[in-house]
């Protein structure tokens, strides 16, 4: 070994040389370099400046979460789905979803495997899926793609909305806990360390009406009239959430009626909120979920209050007909993980080709 060698650790002494593949040209980036590029040049030079180590690091430590959520839920007893990504319903309500020409029919890309892992808790019980979503979202922010995995559970037979969060926390902390173990290298070029002592205690659980008062009296911030919470609200929980309980995970609970999707079961007492919560990691959303109405005729009496015409949701409604659990789950955005686990500049660095309103290519 010799620390004096820019190339590497190790000096080896070539006897014969060949030539696999010649260059056409020389290569534009200084790998031996940190990569201090703009942004949009790397993304744009995607396919080789994912050879700068650092970035191929995001690429496997994405590939760890994907794998271990995977096994979190296969030790929970969760069977695994691939639901369709072409569809004939927009499973979120109709607004930022994808058109296509389905051979003259009107078809939608998967804004969530939503309505297909509801119908695969009648059949398994317990379900999960891991795959692409789409989003027609017009946003230039650090957090939005257009296109991104989403991490999904559905489970049945629940008796609050409270064991969803349980089991949401049990495979959060797996994940966490696995790139920790796994993923040490990697980690360590972006400065980070998993340590048991973050993933310790539970995750704390607040109301949203609460923390808007916290956020008002504590941090003199007023969230925006008819907003649910912003961006700033959720950074400025999550720095609550840390400061409070040491905490860099939040739950968030019992969302309104009116900012939820048409599915969402309300609360009994109060049926302007509902049985909902977001999971928010450093100040950022990284999951939604909640209790779903499992009555047919309260889900009908709901999709009306929503505007929505229920024979649009015959596939669907069928399975609800013949009765269903109580059931719940939660999607997760796993690039908001990486993305805010290694505090890169924004979530774009994470899909190994990211798609966002300006970027159909490379
Ligand atoms: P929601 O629409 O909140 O809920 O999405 C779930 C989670 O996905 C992530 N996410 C995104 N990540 C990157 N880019 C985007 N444009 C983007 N939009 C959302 C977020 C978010 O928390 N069907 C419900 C889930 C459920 O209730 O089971 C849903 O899709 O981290």
């Amino acid at each position: 070994e010799n620390p004096n060698l820019k190339s590497g650790q190790v000096e080896i002494k070539a006897k014969k040389l060949i030539i696999l593949s010649k260059t056409e040209n020389d290569f534009p980036f200084d790998l031996n370099q940190e990569p201090h590029l703009h942004l949009d040049t790397l993304l744009d030079n995607r396919s080789i400046a994912l050879r700068y180590k650092k970035f191929s690091s995001v690429l496997k430590i994405f590939e760890t979460i994907i794998q271990s959520y995977r096994e979190a839920m296969k030790n929970s007893g969760f069977t695994e789905i691939k639901s369709p990504k072409i569809t004939g319903l927009a499973s979120e309500g109709g607004a930022n979803v994808f058109e296509l020409d389905y051979f003259g029919q009107k078809a939608y890309l998967a804004q969530s495997p939503q309505l297909y892992k509801q119908i695969g808790v009648s059949i398994f019980e317990r379900v999960f899926e891991v795959g692409p979503v789409f989003r027609k979202e017009p946003h230039f922010t650090t957090r939005h793609l257009n296109e991104y995995i989403s991490l999904d559970a559905e489970m049945g037979f629940i008796s609050d909305f409270g064991e969803i969060m349980d089991e949401l926390e049990k495979a959060v902390k797996f994940v966490f806990e696995k790139v920790g173990k796994e993923n040490k290298r990697e980690l360590e070029i972006f400065g980070v360390e998993i340590t048991s002592e973050t993933l310790k205690n539970k995750i704390p659980r607040l109301e949203l009406a609460e923390i808007k008062k916290i956020i008002k009296n504590k941090y003199n911030y007023q969230i925006p009239e008819g907003i649910e919470i912003d961006p700033e609200g959720e950074r400025l929980a999550g720095k609550y959430a840390k400061e409070e309980f040491g905490s860099d995970f939040l739950f968030l609970t019992r969302y309104p009626a009116e900012k939820r999707p048409f599915y969402t079961m309300p609360n009994s007492e109060n049926p302007e909120k509902t049985e909902s919560f977001d999971l928010l990691y450093k100040g950022l959303e990284i999951s939604t979920g909640g209790q779903r109405i499992h009555n047919y005729r309260q889900l009908i009496n709901n999709m009306e209050k929503f505007g929505l015409n229920p024979k649009g949701f015959e596939p669907y409604l069928q399975v609800f007909r013949y009765g269903m659990p109580p059931h719940g789950g939660w999607g997760i955005g796993s690039e908001r993980i990486a993305y805010k686990l290694l505090n890169l500049s924004t979530v774009k660095e994470v899909p190994f080709f990211p798609r966002d309103v300006r970027r159909l290519e490379p």
